[in-house]
């Protein structure tokens, strides 16, 4: 058996929550991941019929049934996944049509996943049905896209408008737009469920003054996603309550998505 801190997928997950936290995105525990795993990805790591305990999730997702996640831990802080994977992580194996999860590795100081697994899981079942590609998903708190909710409407198309309006490539990168709920209690299946609806859409979520969701096929397109609208919302908040003199017209934006060749949300355009 080979050792799983040598595996790709915790390499790539220390590599991401180190930059996450340095970027100031994932304050104390603040930030979750879920990576999907194929079982032949896991399998030269970990003995698969070695459960270690069997852990209540609270929802139910007969999708994901044996499903693999490597996902963080609830209360455990990104600045520390480096230097302590084993118990800042865990993978896990969904059962009992995902009333169960089944942990095959990590959170060996007696923890679980993170609060958010039922967003997350939820996501990931929402995102698979419009993508079967995706494998990630990854929650985080960045400092300008946060600021900006509490001085611009919290609905999807005038927050997307705003930051394609931010930088130039924004609807290159999100076409889709983004998708903005209300502040709502955090950690529940409701939250898990209105964060899942928007998925169906949109790869990436606000959460109303809390932080934001960003899904992708990779780790690096989740967090590329979640970088460039934390980039447009800088560019907004630095901006904010000065005259504006310039800014991207509806018709450039246009130019610009059918130049690029995207799928993007034309009724988000006047
Ligand atoms: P966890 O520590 O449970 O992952 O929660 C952090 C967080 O960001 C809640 O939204
Ligand atoms: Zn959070």
């Amino acid at each position: 058996m080979k050792d799983i801190l040598d595996s790709p997928f915790i390499k790539k997950m220390i590599e991401i929550t180190s930059n996450m936290y340095r970027l100031g995105w994932d304050e104390r525990n603040g930030g979750n991941i879920s990576l999907l795993l194929a079982e032949d990805e896991v399998a030269p790591y970990l003995d698969v019929s070695d459960v270690k305990r069997r852990i209540p999730t609270g929802f139910s997702a007969p999708e994901l049934e044996g499903k693999y996640f490597l996902v963080t831990g609830t209360g455990k802080y990104f600045r520390l996944v480096a230097s302590e994977p084993d118990v800042t992580l865990g993978v896990v194996r969904l059962a009992d049509g995902g009333k169960t999860a089944e942990l095959l590795w990590g959170y060996t100081d007696g923890g679980k996943f993170t609060s958010e697994f039922p967003a997350h899981m939820m996501s990931h079942v929402a995102r698979l049905s419009v993508d079967p590609e995706n494998r990630v998903v990854m929650h985080c708190h960045p400092t300008n896209t946060l600021a900006m909710n509490y001085i611009h409407p919290l609905d999807d198309r005038s927050f997307t408008r705003t930051l394609w309006q931010m930088c130039t490539e924004c609807i290159v990168v999100f076409p889709e737009g983004v998708g903005v709920l209300p502040w709502m209690l955090c950690g529940t299946n409701e939250i898990g469920a209105a964060t899942a609806e928007k998925m169906k859409l949109y790869r990436t979520v606000v959460w109303g003054m809390h932080g934001l969701y960003g899904a992708g096929k990779t780790m690096d397109e989740a967090f590329g996603l979640i970088e460039t609208v934390e980039k447009a919302a800088q560019i907004f908040m630095l901006t904010a309550g000065m005259p504006r003199i310039n800014t991207i017209r509806d018709d450039e934006l246009r130019t610009l998505a059918e130049a690029f060749g995207v799928d993007y949300r034309r009724d988000f355009l006047d």
